[in-house]
């Protein structure tokens, strides 16, 4: 037996990934633990949205140095591999910042792996696979699949076309490609028979969703989501990150008509100013966005909204700011995240005048999300007393607590409630705190504890 660590950073798409390395590596002997210390491999999972992210593991690995050496010297050497969006980015770069690293594998790339790890057995100094190769990742990957828990994340899609200004995604994760709708079923159907309830499908731009069907015809993200509500055992559907310009009929008609896709749509804006929108290139206008928000209301009355923003995109003005607040106003949203703009290499924002000082970004950063957080607060305090389906996906931190998702994808802990874990079970809201909900359990789940414990 082998010992493997991997640490993931970025979105869940590398989660994914990561999960899925640990698959491939399972079968040469390798078994996950959770700290670096004792790890005959270590791999990291990159992320390069930000150059905070990218930061980050160059620190990681300089930590890392330090732990090859101390093993290298107890003769129970330890393989150090970067894999993710920062390989991709910087390839054989990181082998010169950081000398350490033995593997670089790019996202496309890291079903190569066990042959990777076959070279630097046989004596490779480095081995490095940054190509987008020909074969599909997807192909090679083996069925079978560990899970973590009740509620899983399916790739659907990769990489993107858009060319945002800002963005490095086109770059590090290639064009937009889909699997086939037979084979997502698959793999939906085989993680529901290990007591999968909720899946969610994810891909940088998953409403870009163009998977072959079935039928030899091209199937969107709306037909895929009909298809997948069908496998038994599977009762949550959610997908994200989508974009605007691909909220197409079927989709929206979907979260009115299937009733196992949850309420909840994360769909990124970025800015509520058209002038910015034209200059990141986003291909919709702020009425664009609002119009599609309204579509989804309307096909889902209780939808939740989330969004991502970028703050001090080079040239945003004051009014441009401004018109992001007041859309957000307008919108009224459960959640979001939001990022100060940083200028990543390569990208053509990043070389545009007029870039913004740090501490206007800051200035709007803090003023936009107060007003995010007012509205998350506002939206979480008008759960309190409602009785909610929670999927109860692990153990809380006191005995005998479990933490599940509501619908809307809050977190919620309640207590006495560990025999429940992996099933949905009714939730009566007591109380909304800072960054999750706390519930009881509802009467009718009372008596489903009872069974459970019998
Ligand atoms: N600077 C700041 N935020 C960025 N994002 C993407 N690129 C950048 C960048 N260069 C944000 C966007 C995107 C989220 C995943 O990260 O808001 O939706
Ligand atoms: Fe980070 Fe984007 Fe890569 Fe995800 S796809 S890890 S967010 S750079």
């Amino acid at each position: 037996m082998k010992k493997l660590y991997i640490k993931t950073y970025g979105c869940q798409m590398n989660v994914y990934d990561s999960a899925r390395m640990a698959d491939l590596l399972a079968p040469l002997g390798y078994v996950p633990v959770d700290e670096a210390e004792s790890a005959d491999m270590v791999i990291l999972n990159t992320c390069h949205i930000r150059e905070k992210a990218t930061e980050k593991v160059y620190s990681e690995l300089g930590k890392l140095k330090h732990l090859k050496s101390r093993r290298a010297e107890a003769e129970t050497p330890m393989l150090l591999a970067v894999a993710g969006c920062v390989a991709q980015a910087e390839g054989a770069e990181i082998l010169a910042r950081q000398p350490a690293v033995d593997m670089v594998v790019g996202p496309q790339s890291y079903h190569r792996l066990p042959e990777m790890i076959a070279r630097i057995a046989r004596g490779a100094s480095v081995a490095l696979e940054t190509d987008f190769p020909t074969e599909e990742k997807f192909d090679r990957l083996p069925e079978e699949q560990a899970t973590d828990g009740p509620a899983a994340f399916v790739t659907v899609q990769e990489g993107c076309d858009k060319f945002c200004t800002f963005c490095v995604v086109p770059y590090t994760r290639g064009a937009e490609f889909s699997r086939p709708v037979e084979q997502i079923a698959g793999e939906v159907t085989r993680l529901s028979k290990k007591g999968v309830r909720e899946i969610t499908l994810l891909g940088q731009n998953v409403n870009a969703y163009r998977g072959e069907g079935p039928d030899g015809k091209e199937w969107g993200l709306g037909q895929l989501i009909r298809r997948l509500a069908l496998i038994k055992g599977v009762e949550r559907l959610r997908y994200t990150t989508s974009h605007p310009r691909d909220m197409d009929d079927d989709l929206i008609a979907a979260h009115g008509d299937v009733a196992k896709l949850m309420p909840f749509l994360h769909l990124p804006v970025q800015s509520g100013s058209d002038r910015v929108l034209k200059e990141m290139n986003r291909g919709h206008s702020r009425e664009d966005y609002l119009k599609i928000v309204e579509r989804v209301r309307v096909a889902r009355p209780d939808i939740a909204l989330s969004s991502d923003f970028i703050v001090g995109f080079p040239g945003e003005s004051d009014a441009d700011f401004e018109a992001t607040l007041a859309l957000v106003r307008e919108v009224n949203y459960a959640q979001a995240f939001s990022f100060k703009y940083s200028a990543r290499p390569g990208t053509p924002a990043a070389a545009a005048a007029r870039q913004i000082p740090d501490a206007v970004k800051t200035e709007r950063l803090y003023a936009l999300q107060a007003l995010l957080n007012r509205q998350n607060q506002a939206f979480n305090q008008s759960c309190e007393g409602r009785v909610f389906d929670v999927l109860f996906e692990k153990p809380g931190r006191k005995p005998g607590q479990a933490v599940g998702r509501s619908p809307y994808l809050q977190p919620v802990h309640v207590n006495d409630a560990s025999a429940l874990l992996g099933e949905i079970v009714q939730v009566k809201i007591a109380a909304a705190l800072p960054n999750s909900l706390k519930g009881v359990l509802a009467p009718a789940a009372r008596l489903q504890q009872r069974a459970a414990a019998h």
